[in-house]
């Protein structure tokens, strides 16, 4: 669970020990799905976590509407999230939430910088820097996502497309208890098409040389989570990835049963 006193590495706070291990976290990301009726599947992983602990942190980010709603039905069994933030802290800003609005809501952390989010609402590199920093104004985690599309794979500039979208969307100063990047190669992201392994490896070792480059020992600890198209059928092989700290999971979050296999895929050993 994300602890609010010692930052999401709660039970492992120790720096040496998160140096050689880091928690995992298993966060869903519902997207624009979920009204009062799928409550019931919050209160479903709460019962779940409280019975069967996994080795993991674990959040759930809602749409903004059911926020409020999802905390009280959680009951501090595992965080719940937001999915977008403006950078302002208020305003006139209609129609905008900010960052301290969601901790008001009892949110713990925020996605910023989905790829859905970029491309429908043209977010770029600067304006996801901003909402980071924003995040880390009001004490929340921010996840920050990154990937590349098909064609930048297929053109052999995946690993550098990450690489600056790292050096545009992670602010400076952005500590690993108060950050976590999600790597989602876009054409994964609700295809049923997976990397393999070996890319997966690739891309997160990449990405944490990026991260220990701009962020220093701070980008050495900081959680690197794979997303797209994880299921309860490949979270156990993508989770025993050692550069791997977790997973961003969108359509396979819905229903309990299915994120909560995938909450205990986690290896034991975390
Ligand atoms: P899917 O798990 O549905 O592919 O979505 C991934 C995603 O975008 C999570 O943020």
């Amino acid at each position: 669970m994300l602890d609010p006193a010692q930052g999401i590495h709660a039970p492992n706070s120790d720096p040496a020990a998160l140096a050689e291990h880091i928690r995992p976290l298993i966060a869903g990301n519902w997207k624009m799905h979920g009204m009062a009726p799928q409550l019931s599947e919050i209160e479903a992983v709460a019962a779940s976590v409280k019975a069967t602990p996994p080795p993991a942190d674990v959040l759930i980010c809602l749409p903004a509407t059911l926020i409020t709603r999802a905390v009280q039905t959680a009951a501090g069994r595992f965080a719940i999230g937001g999915e977008n933030c403006s950078a302002q802290i208020s305003g006139s800003f209609t129609g905008d939430l900010s960052a301290e609005m969601l901790k008001d809501a009892g949110a713990r952390a925020v996605i910023v910088g989905h790829s859905e989010r970029r491309q429908y609402h043209g977010e770029t590199d600067a304006i996801v820097a901003a909402k980071a920093k924003a995040a880390r104004r009001a004490g929340l985690l921010a996840i920050i996502c990154i990937g590349e599309t098909n064609a930048q794979r297929l053109a052999g500039k995946a690993l550098s497309v990450c690489a600056e979208q790292i050096a545009g969307s992670v602010p400076d100063g952005m500590t690993a208890s108060g950050t976590a990047i999600g790597y989602e190669p876009l054409w994964a992201i609700g295809s049923g098409h997976m990397p393999t392994p070996e890319q997966i490896i690739e891309m997160h070792t990449h990405i944490r040389q990026c991260l220990t480059h701009c962020l220093g020992a701070e980008g050495k600890k900081l959680r690197i989570l794979y997303g797209g198209s994880v299921k309860s059928s490949n979270a156990r092989a993508i989770l025993a990835l050692p550069e791997v700290g977790g997973v961003l999971v969108g359509g396979a979050s819905l229903k309990a049963a299915d994120f909560l296999a995938i909450c205990g895929a986690t290896p034991v050993s975390a």
